[in-house]
């Protein structure tokens, strides 16, 4: 079981280097060039029927005032400012369409980068070396997708459109209004710098407070991911009351946090809003005198239009404000997801592969395309370009195998071992000793820190992973179970396992019995990793999985710890049977099932202290010896 951190400590909400990250996101969107470009148009055509807008209403305000002041006929100016307001609509009209448009090419860019984005992410997860896991919660790696992807789509399908659009309407509404009259947008300007200040002030005190809120929702999470988990735990100890008290304070602290962030986000609006309405009598003052004074040209309805400009000058600004820290969120989460795909593959620069053999009437080993049940590795040489077989024994060699997980702490010290082919081979010793390390090994979950693994007299580094893996199934100590019914369970260990192999090997592990009384047989479906199993059905699973792969190697760490003596033995009748011929490693705490092995290897602190078989181990009187008489109980 993994262990958890107690508290998982807050992310990062600011990105360390904006222009990199979103230099990065847009490499994602190329694809999208032309939704991009169109939809930059169709927001031109908003922004411009806005400004059209409102040059038409100036026009219908000139034919009123005309109407009323220079005496134009009445017939004459109604025709006029029908004309006028039905332009005006269907600039609008336009406008509304070109914003519809914008947003919904904007939405096909957002959610096919998104689409990308975690594809990638999962196909790197999956081709990342196990010591990527070992350093990271659930939580944290499962965040990459959840959380951090949500800051992304809310940017590049709200944030970012919102942010363009507003900037373009800021300089269209700009240029029109030094068009209707320079003198009055200097009073819009002061204004605005006004305002400028006054966003930077609040938000910059406000994102303080931003910056504790999502730190807060990141503990909360971390919390109940960790008590959802641990429920059991909680109930046997009678933790619930010290568990809820905990909750509280991380709850009550976020509380606290957004009541602070969003204050400051609320104050915003409404002073923003009050600043534009001064900012609009003091403009509709200053117009007036100007008029009065004959230096507005325009009139009335210029003024008018005028106004109505500013008004729709200083909400874009409030928007990007608003914007701000969800831009900045959604970056610094770019930039973990970013990391994330950055993060350096398992490397594999294996060239020998397993596969297939068959030997011809001369002996010759050649290549099958069918399962033979006999293997060969096939090892291509470059130098002369030619390809030579050898035959697949299971010989495994340690050579002086010294290994550390953390460096300065080293877990196994200077291991050698030589496993003929064919021999089962058992690994005790006590908890931490090293045992599962050394299968780790094997199969390069790790690679050795210093030494050799041979295989069939191949250094192990030479061999392509996933041919090297194939060649050794393995009962892991954790059992994991798929979504899934239990036959496609069992088939994982071999996908092209037909039904009547799976069932076999169910026999062979003796777990068919039970799946033959389950509700819905081998079709019976599994429920979150199999939580409608006991532990030794479980087991049996697995095991019948690892007999389904019918593979030249096998691993059993700890595979019978929780299922009955009775079938244990049955189980290692059905193994002896599948394994005859082939290398077996089983690491097993209970020595009855150690004893029956061709070889004992008792480690402890990561070395190998005494090695042989049953009867000589308890010959020679040693550690063994006392274990197996019980003058000395495994820890
Ligand atoms: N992923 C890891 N990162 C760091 N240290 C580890 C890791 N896995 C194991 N260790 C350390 O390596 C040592 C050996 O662990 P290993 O799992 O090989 O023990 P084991 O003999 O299989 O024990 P058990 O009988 O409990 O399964 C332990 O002291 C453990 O703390
Ligand atoms: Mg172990």
């Amino acid at each position: 079981m993994k262990t958890r951190r107690i508290h998982p400590g807050a992310e990062s909400v600011r990105p360390e280097n904006s222009f990199k990250t979103f230099a990065a996101i847009l490499g994602f969107m190329k694809k999208y060039v032309w939704h991009i470009v169109l939809a930059l148009l169709a927001g031109l055509v908003n922004v411009g029927s806005m400004l059209g807008g409102n040059v038409f209403l100036r026009r219908s305000l000139t034919v009123i005032e005309n109407f009323v002041e220079a005496g134009v006929p009445r017939a004459e100016s109604l025709m006029l400012l029908g004309q006028n307001v039905g332009i005006m609509l269907a600039i609008y009209f336009v406008g509304a369409l070109g914003g519809f448009i914008s947003m919904r090419l904007l939405l096909t860019v957002s959610t096919g980068t998104l689409y990308a984005v975690r594809t990638q992410m999962f196909e790197k997860m999956e081709r990342l070396p196990i010591a990527y896991f070992d350093k990271r919660t659930h939580g944290e790696i499962m965040s990459r997708y959840t959380t951090d992807t949500d800051a992304l789509r809310e940017m590049i399908s709200n944030g970012i459109p919102n942010i363009v659009n507003s900037v373009l309407t800021i300089v269209g509404v700009f240029v029109l209004m030094m068009v209707y009259s320079p003198l009055l947008t200097l009073f819009v300007i002061v204004m605005l710098v006004v305002m400028i200040l006054t966003v930077g002030l609040i938000g910059g005190k406000g994102s303080k407070y931003f910056v504790l809120q999502q730190a807060g929702i990141a503990k909360a999470n971390g919390y109940i991911e960790e008590y959802v988990e641990g429920q059991k735990v909680v109930q046997v100890f009678n933790h619930e009351l010290k568990t809820i008290e905990g909750f509280r304070e991380i709850n009550g602290d976020l509380c606290k946090a957004e009541t602070s962030a969003q204050t400051f986000a609320q104050i915003l609006m409404p002073i923003m809003g009050n600043l534009s309405y001064i900012n609009y009598v003091v403009t509709a003052v200053a117009g007036a005198l100007l008029i009065s004074a004959g230096h507005l040209e325009g009139g009335a309805p210029l003024l008018i239009s005028f106004l109505t400009l500013s008004r729709q000058f200083s909400m874009p600004l409030t928007q990007i404000s608003q914007q701000f820290n969800g831009v900045m969120t959604a970056l610094a989460g770019a930039e973990r997801i970013l990391k994330l795909l950055n993060e350096a593959p398992e490397s594999d620069d294996g060239y020998v592969t397993l596969v297939n053999a068959e030997t011809d009437e001369k002996g010759n080993i050649t290549e099958a395309d069918t399962r033979t049940g006999k293997w060969a590795w096939k090892h291509y040489h470059r130098m002369t370009d030619t390809t030579t077989y050898a035959e697949w024994k299971g010989e495994v060699e340690f050579e002086n195998v010294s290994f550390e997980y953390e460096p300065g702490k080293p877990v196994l010290k200077n291991v050698s071992f030589l496993v003929k082919p064919g021999s089962k081979i058992a690994l005790v010793g006590s908890t931490g000793a090293g045992k599962t390390t050394i299968t780790n090994l094997l199969n390069r979950f790790y690679d050795v820190t210093e030494g050799k693994i041979r295989y069939d007299g191949i250094n192990i580094q030479k061999i392509a992973k996933d041919d090297l893996r194939r060649s050794m199934a393995m009962v892991l100590q954790d059992v994991h179970l798929f979504t899934g019914s239990v036959r496609d369970n069992i088939r994982y260990g071999r996908s092209d396992a037909t039904d009547a192999e799976v069932e076999a090997a169910a026999e062979l592990a003796n777990a068919a019995s039970f799946i033959e009384r389950l509700e819905n047989g081998y079709d019976t479906e599994l429920t979150a990793d199999g939580v409608n199993l006991s532990q030794g059905q479980r087991q049996l699973l697995s095991i019948a999985r690892a007999a389904a792969a019918d593979p030249p190697v096998l691993v059993l760490d700890e595979a019978t710890s929780s299922i009955d003596t009775r079938t244990e033995a049955l189980i290692e009748q059905g193994m002896d049977r599948l394994m005859r011929g082939r290398t077996v490693f089983i690491i097993a705490h209970r020595l009855s099932t150690v004893r029956n092995s061709d070889c004992i290897f008792l480690i402890e602190g990561g070395e190998i202290i005494e090695r042989g078989s049953h009867d000589e181990l308890i010959a020679q009187k040693g550690r063994y010896y006392k274990l197996y008489t019980g003058a000395f109980e495994l820890s």
